[in-house]
């Protein structure tokens, strides 16, 4: 099989590539290699490397900066979305595309389902709403992930630092005895990038019925208690200070319970493991590094 990454530079496109290229053949293309606003070019590169499947990283994600730049959202996560589909489908090829748990409204109590109503709230969601329904005109897996860490590990200098997602920066202000702020009240399911690529790599094998599957890490918590667990993974003393939504003005609104249920990911064979797990194994990592 061959697999064409998209979005390649990023967190979860760096991660991809490396756990597909243990067992398959990979081309990772980061935005430099392939910009995917550019329409003729997405066109040329399914063209040119004939992929079995490609797995989009591309992503516009800044939530607040969304707000003040649409377009640039909507061409990446929507427009970006559906040149790619249209290419993949043309050339034959299964689109993995990855959608994001932003597009519910937050008000649910218990995790959200594949089939439950969508209500966008911000710019940034409604661009990633538009890229999912944009990915079905090829053979598709919309895989809705959420809270994604772990794939900046991969490019730590020996000091461990250079971490980008939420998670990253709360380990680095807990080795450094810095204080965290972290949220009491909005819910999530963390999403380990190495399990994300695992179960990715499990679907695509397989080839369970196409279509849209929740795909993040078991559980639910609030960032207060991922902090407070990872302290205790870590080994260290925490300061953590919860702090409510309301706190922060942010210039996107945020949903506030926003965990996903796994199940029909499971019904397709696919386990994907609880966060508490997944926060286990990055911290021995960051222990790891921080001995070095
Ligand atoms: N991170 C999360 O917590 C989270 C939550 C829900 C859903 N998701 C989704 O999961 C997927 C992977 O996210 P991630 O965290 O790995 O994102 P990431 O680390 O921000 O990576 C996104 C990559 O896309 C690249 N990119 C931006 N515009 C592009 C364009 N026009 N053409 C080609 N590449 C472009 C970026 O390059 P530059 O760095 O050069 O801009 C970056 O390397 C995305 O679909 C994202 O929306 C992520």
């Amino acid at each position: 099989m061959r697999a064409l990454v998209t979005g390649a530079g990023g967190q979860l496109g760096r991660t991809l590539a490396r756990v597909f290229a243990t067992e398959e053949d990979v081309v990772p293309l980061a935005r430099a290699d392939l910009d995917l606003t550019d329409e003729a070019a997405v066109r040329a590169a399914i063209g040119e490397t004939r992929p079995d499947v490609v797995l989009n990283c591309a992503a516009y994600n800044a939530v607040d900066g969304a707000e003040d730049d649409p377009v640039a959202a909507l061409a990446v996560n929507a427009f970006g979305v559906r040149s790619l589909a249209h290419a993949a489908a043309g050339g034959d090829a299964v689109l993995v595309h990855y959608g994001t748990d932003f597009v519910f409204d937050g008000s649910a109590t218990e995790p959200y389902r594949e089939d439950d109503a969508v209500n966008p709230q911000s710019v940034y969601a409604m661009s990633k709403l538009l890229g999912e329904w944009f990915a079905e005109s090829a053979r598709h897996y919309v895989l809705r992930v959420e809270s994604l860490f772990g794939g900046a590990v991969l490019e730590a200098g020996a000091d461990g630092r250079r971490f980008g997602s939420s998670l990253d920066r709360i380990a680095d202000a807990l080795i450094d005895g810095r204080e965290v702020r972290a949220f009491v009240d909005r819910v999530v399911s963390p999403s380990y990038v190495d399990d994300v690529a695992a179960a990715t790599l499990a679907l695509v094998r397989t080839g369970p019925a196409y279509g849209l599957y929740h795909c993040v890490g078991s559980g639910q918590a609030t960032w207060y208690d991922v902090a407070t667990e990872l302290a205790e993974r870590l080994g260290v003393e925490p300061d953590i200070r919860g702090i409510a939504l309301g706190d922060l003005k942010l210039r996107a609104p945020r949903p506030r319970f926003c965990a996903l249920s796994n199940r029909k990911l499971a019904a397709a064979g696919i386990e994907m493991p609880h966060w508490r797990d997944a926060v286990a194994r990055y911290a021995r990592i960051r222990r790891r590094m921080v001995r070095r």
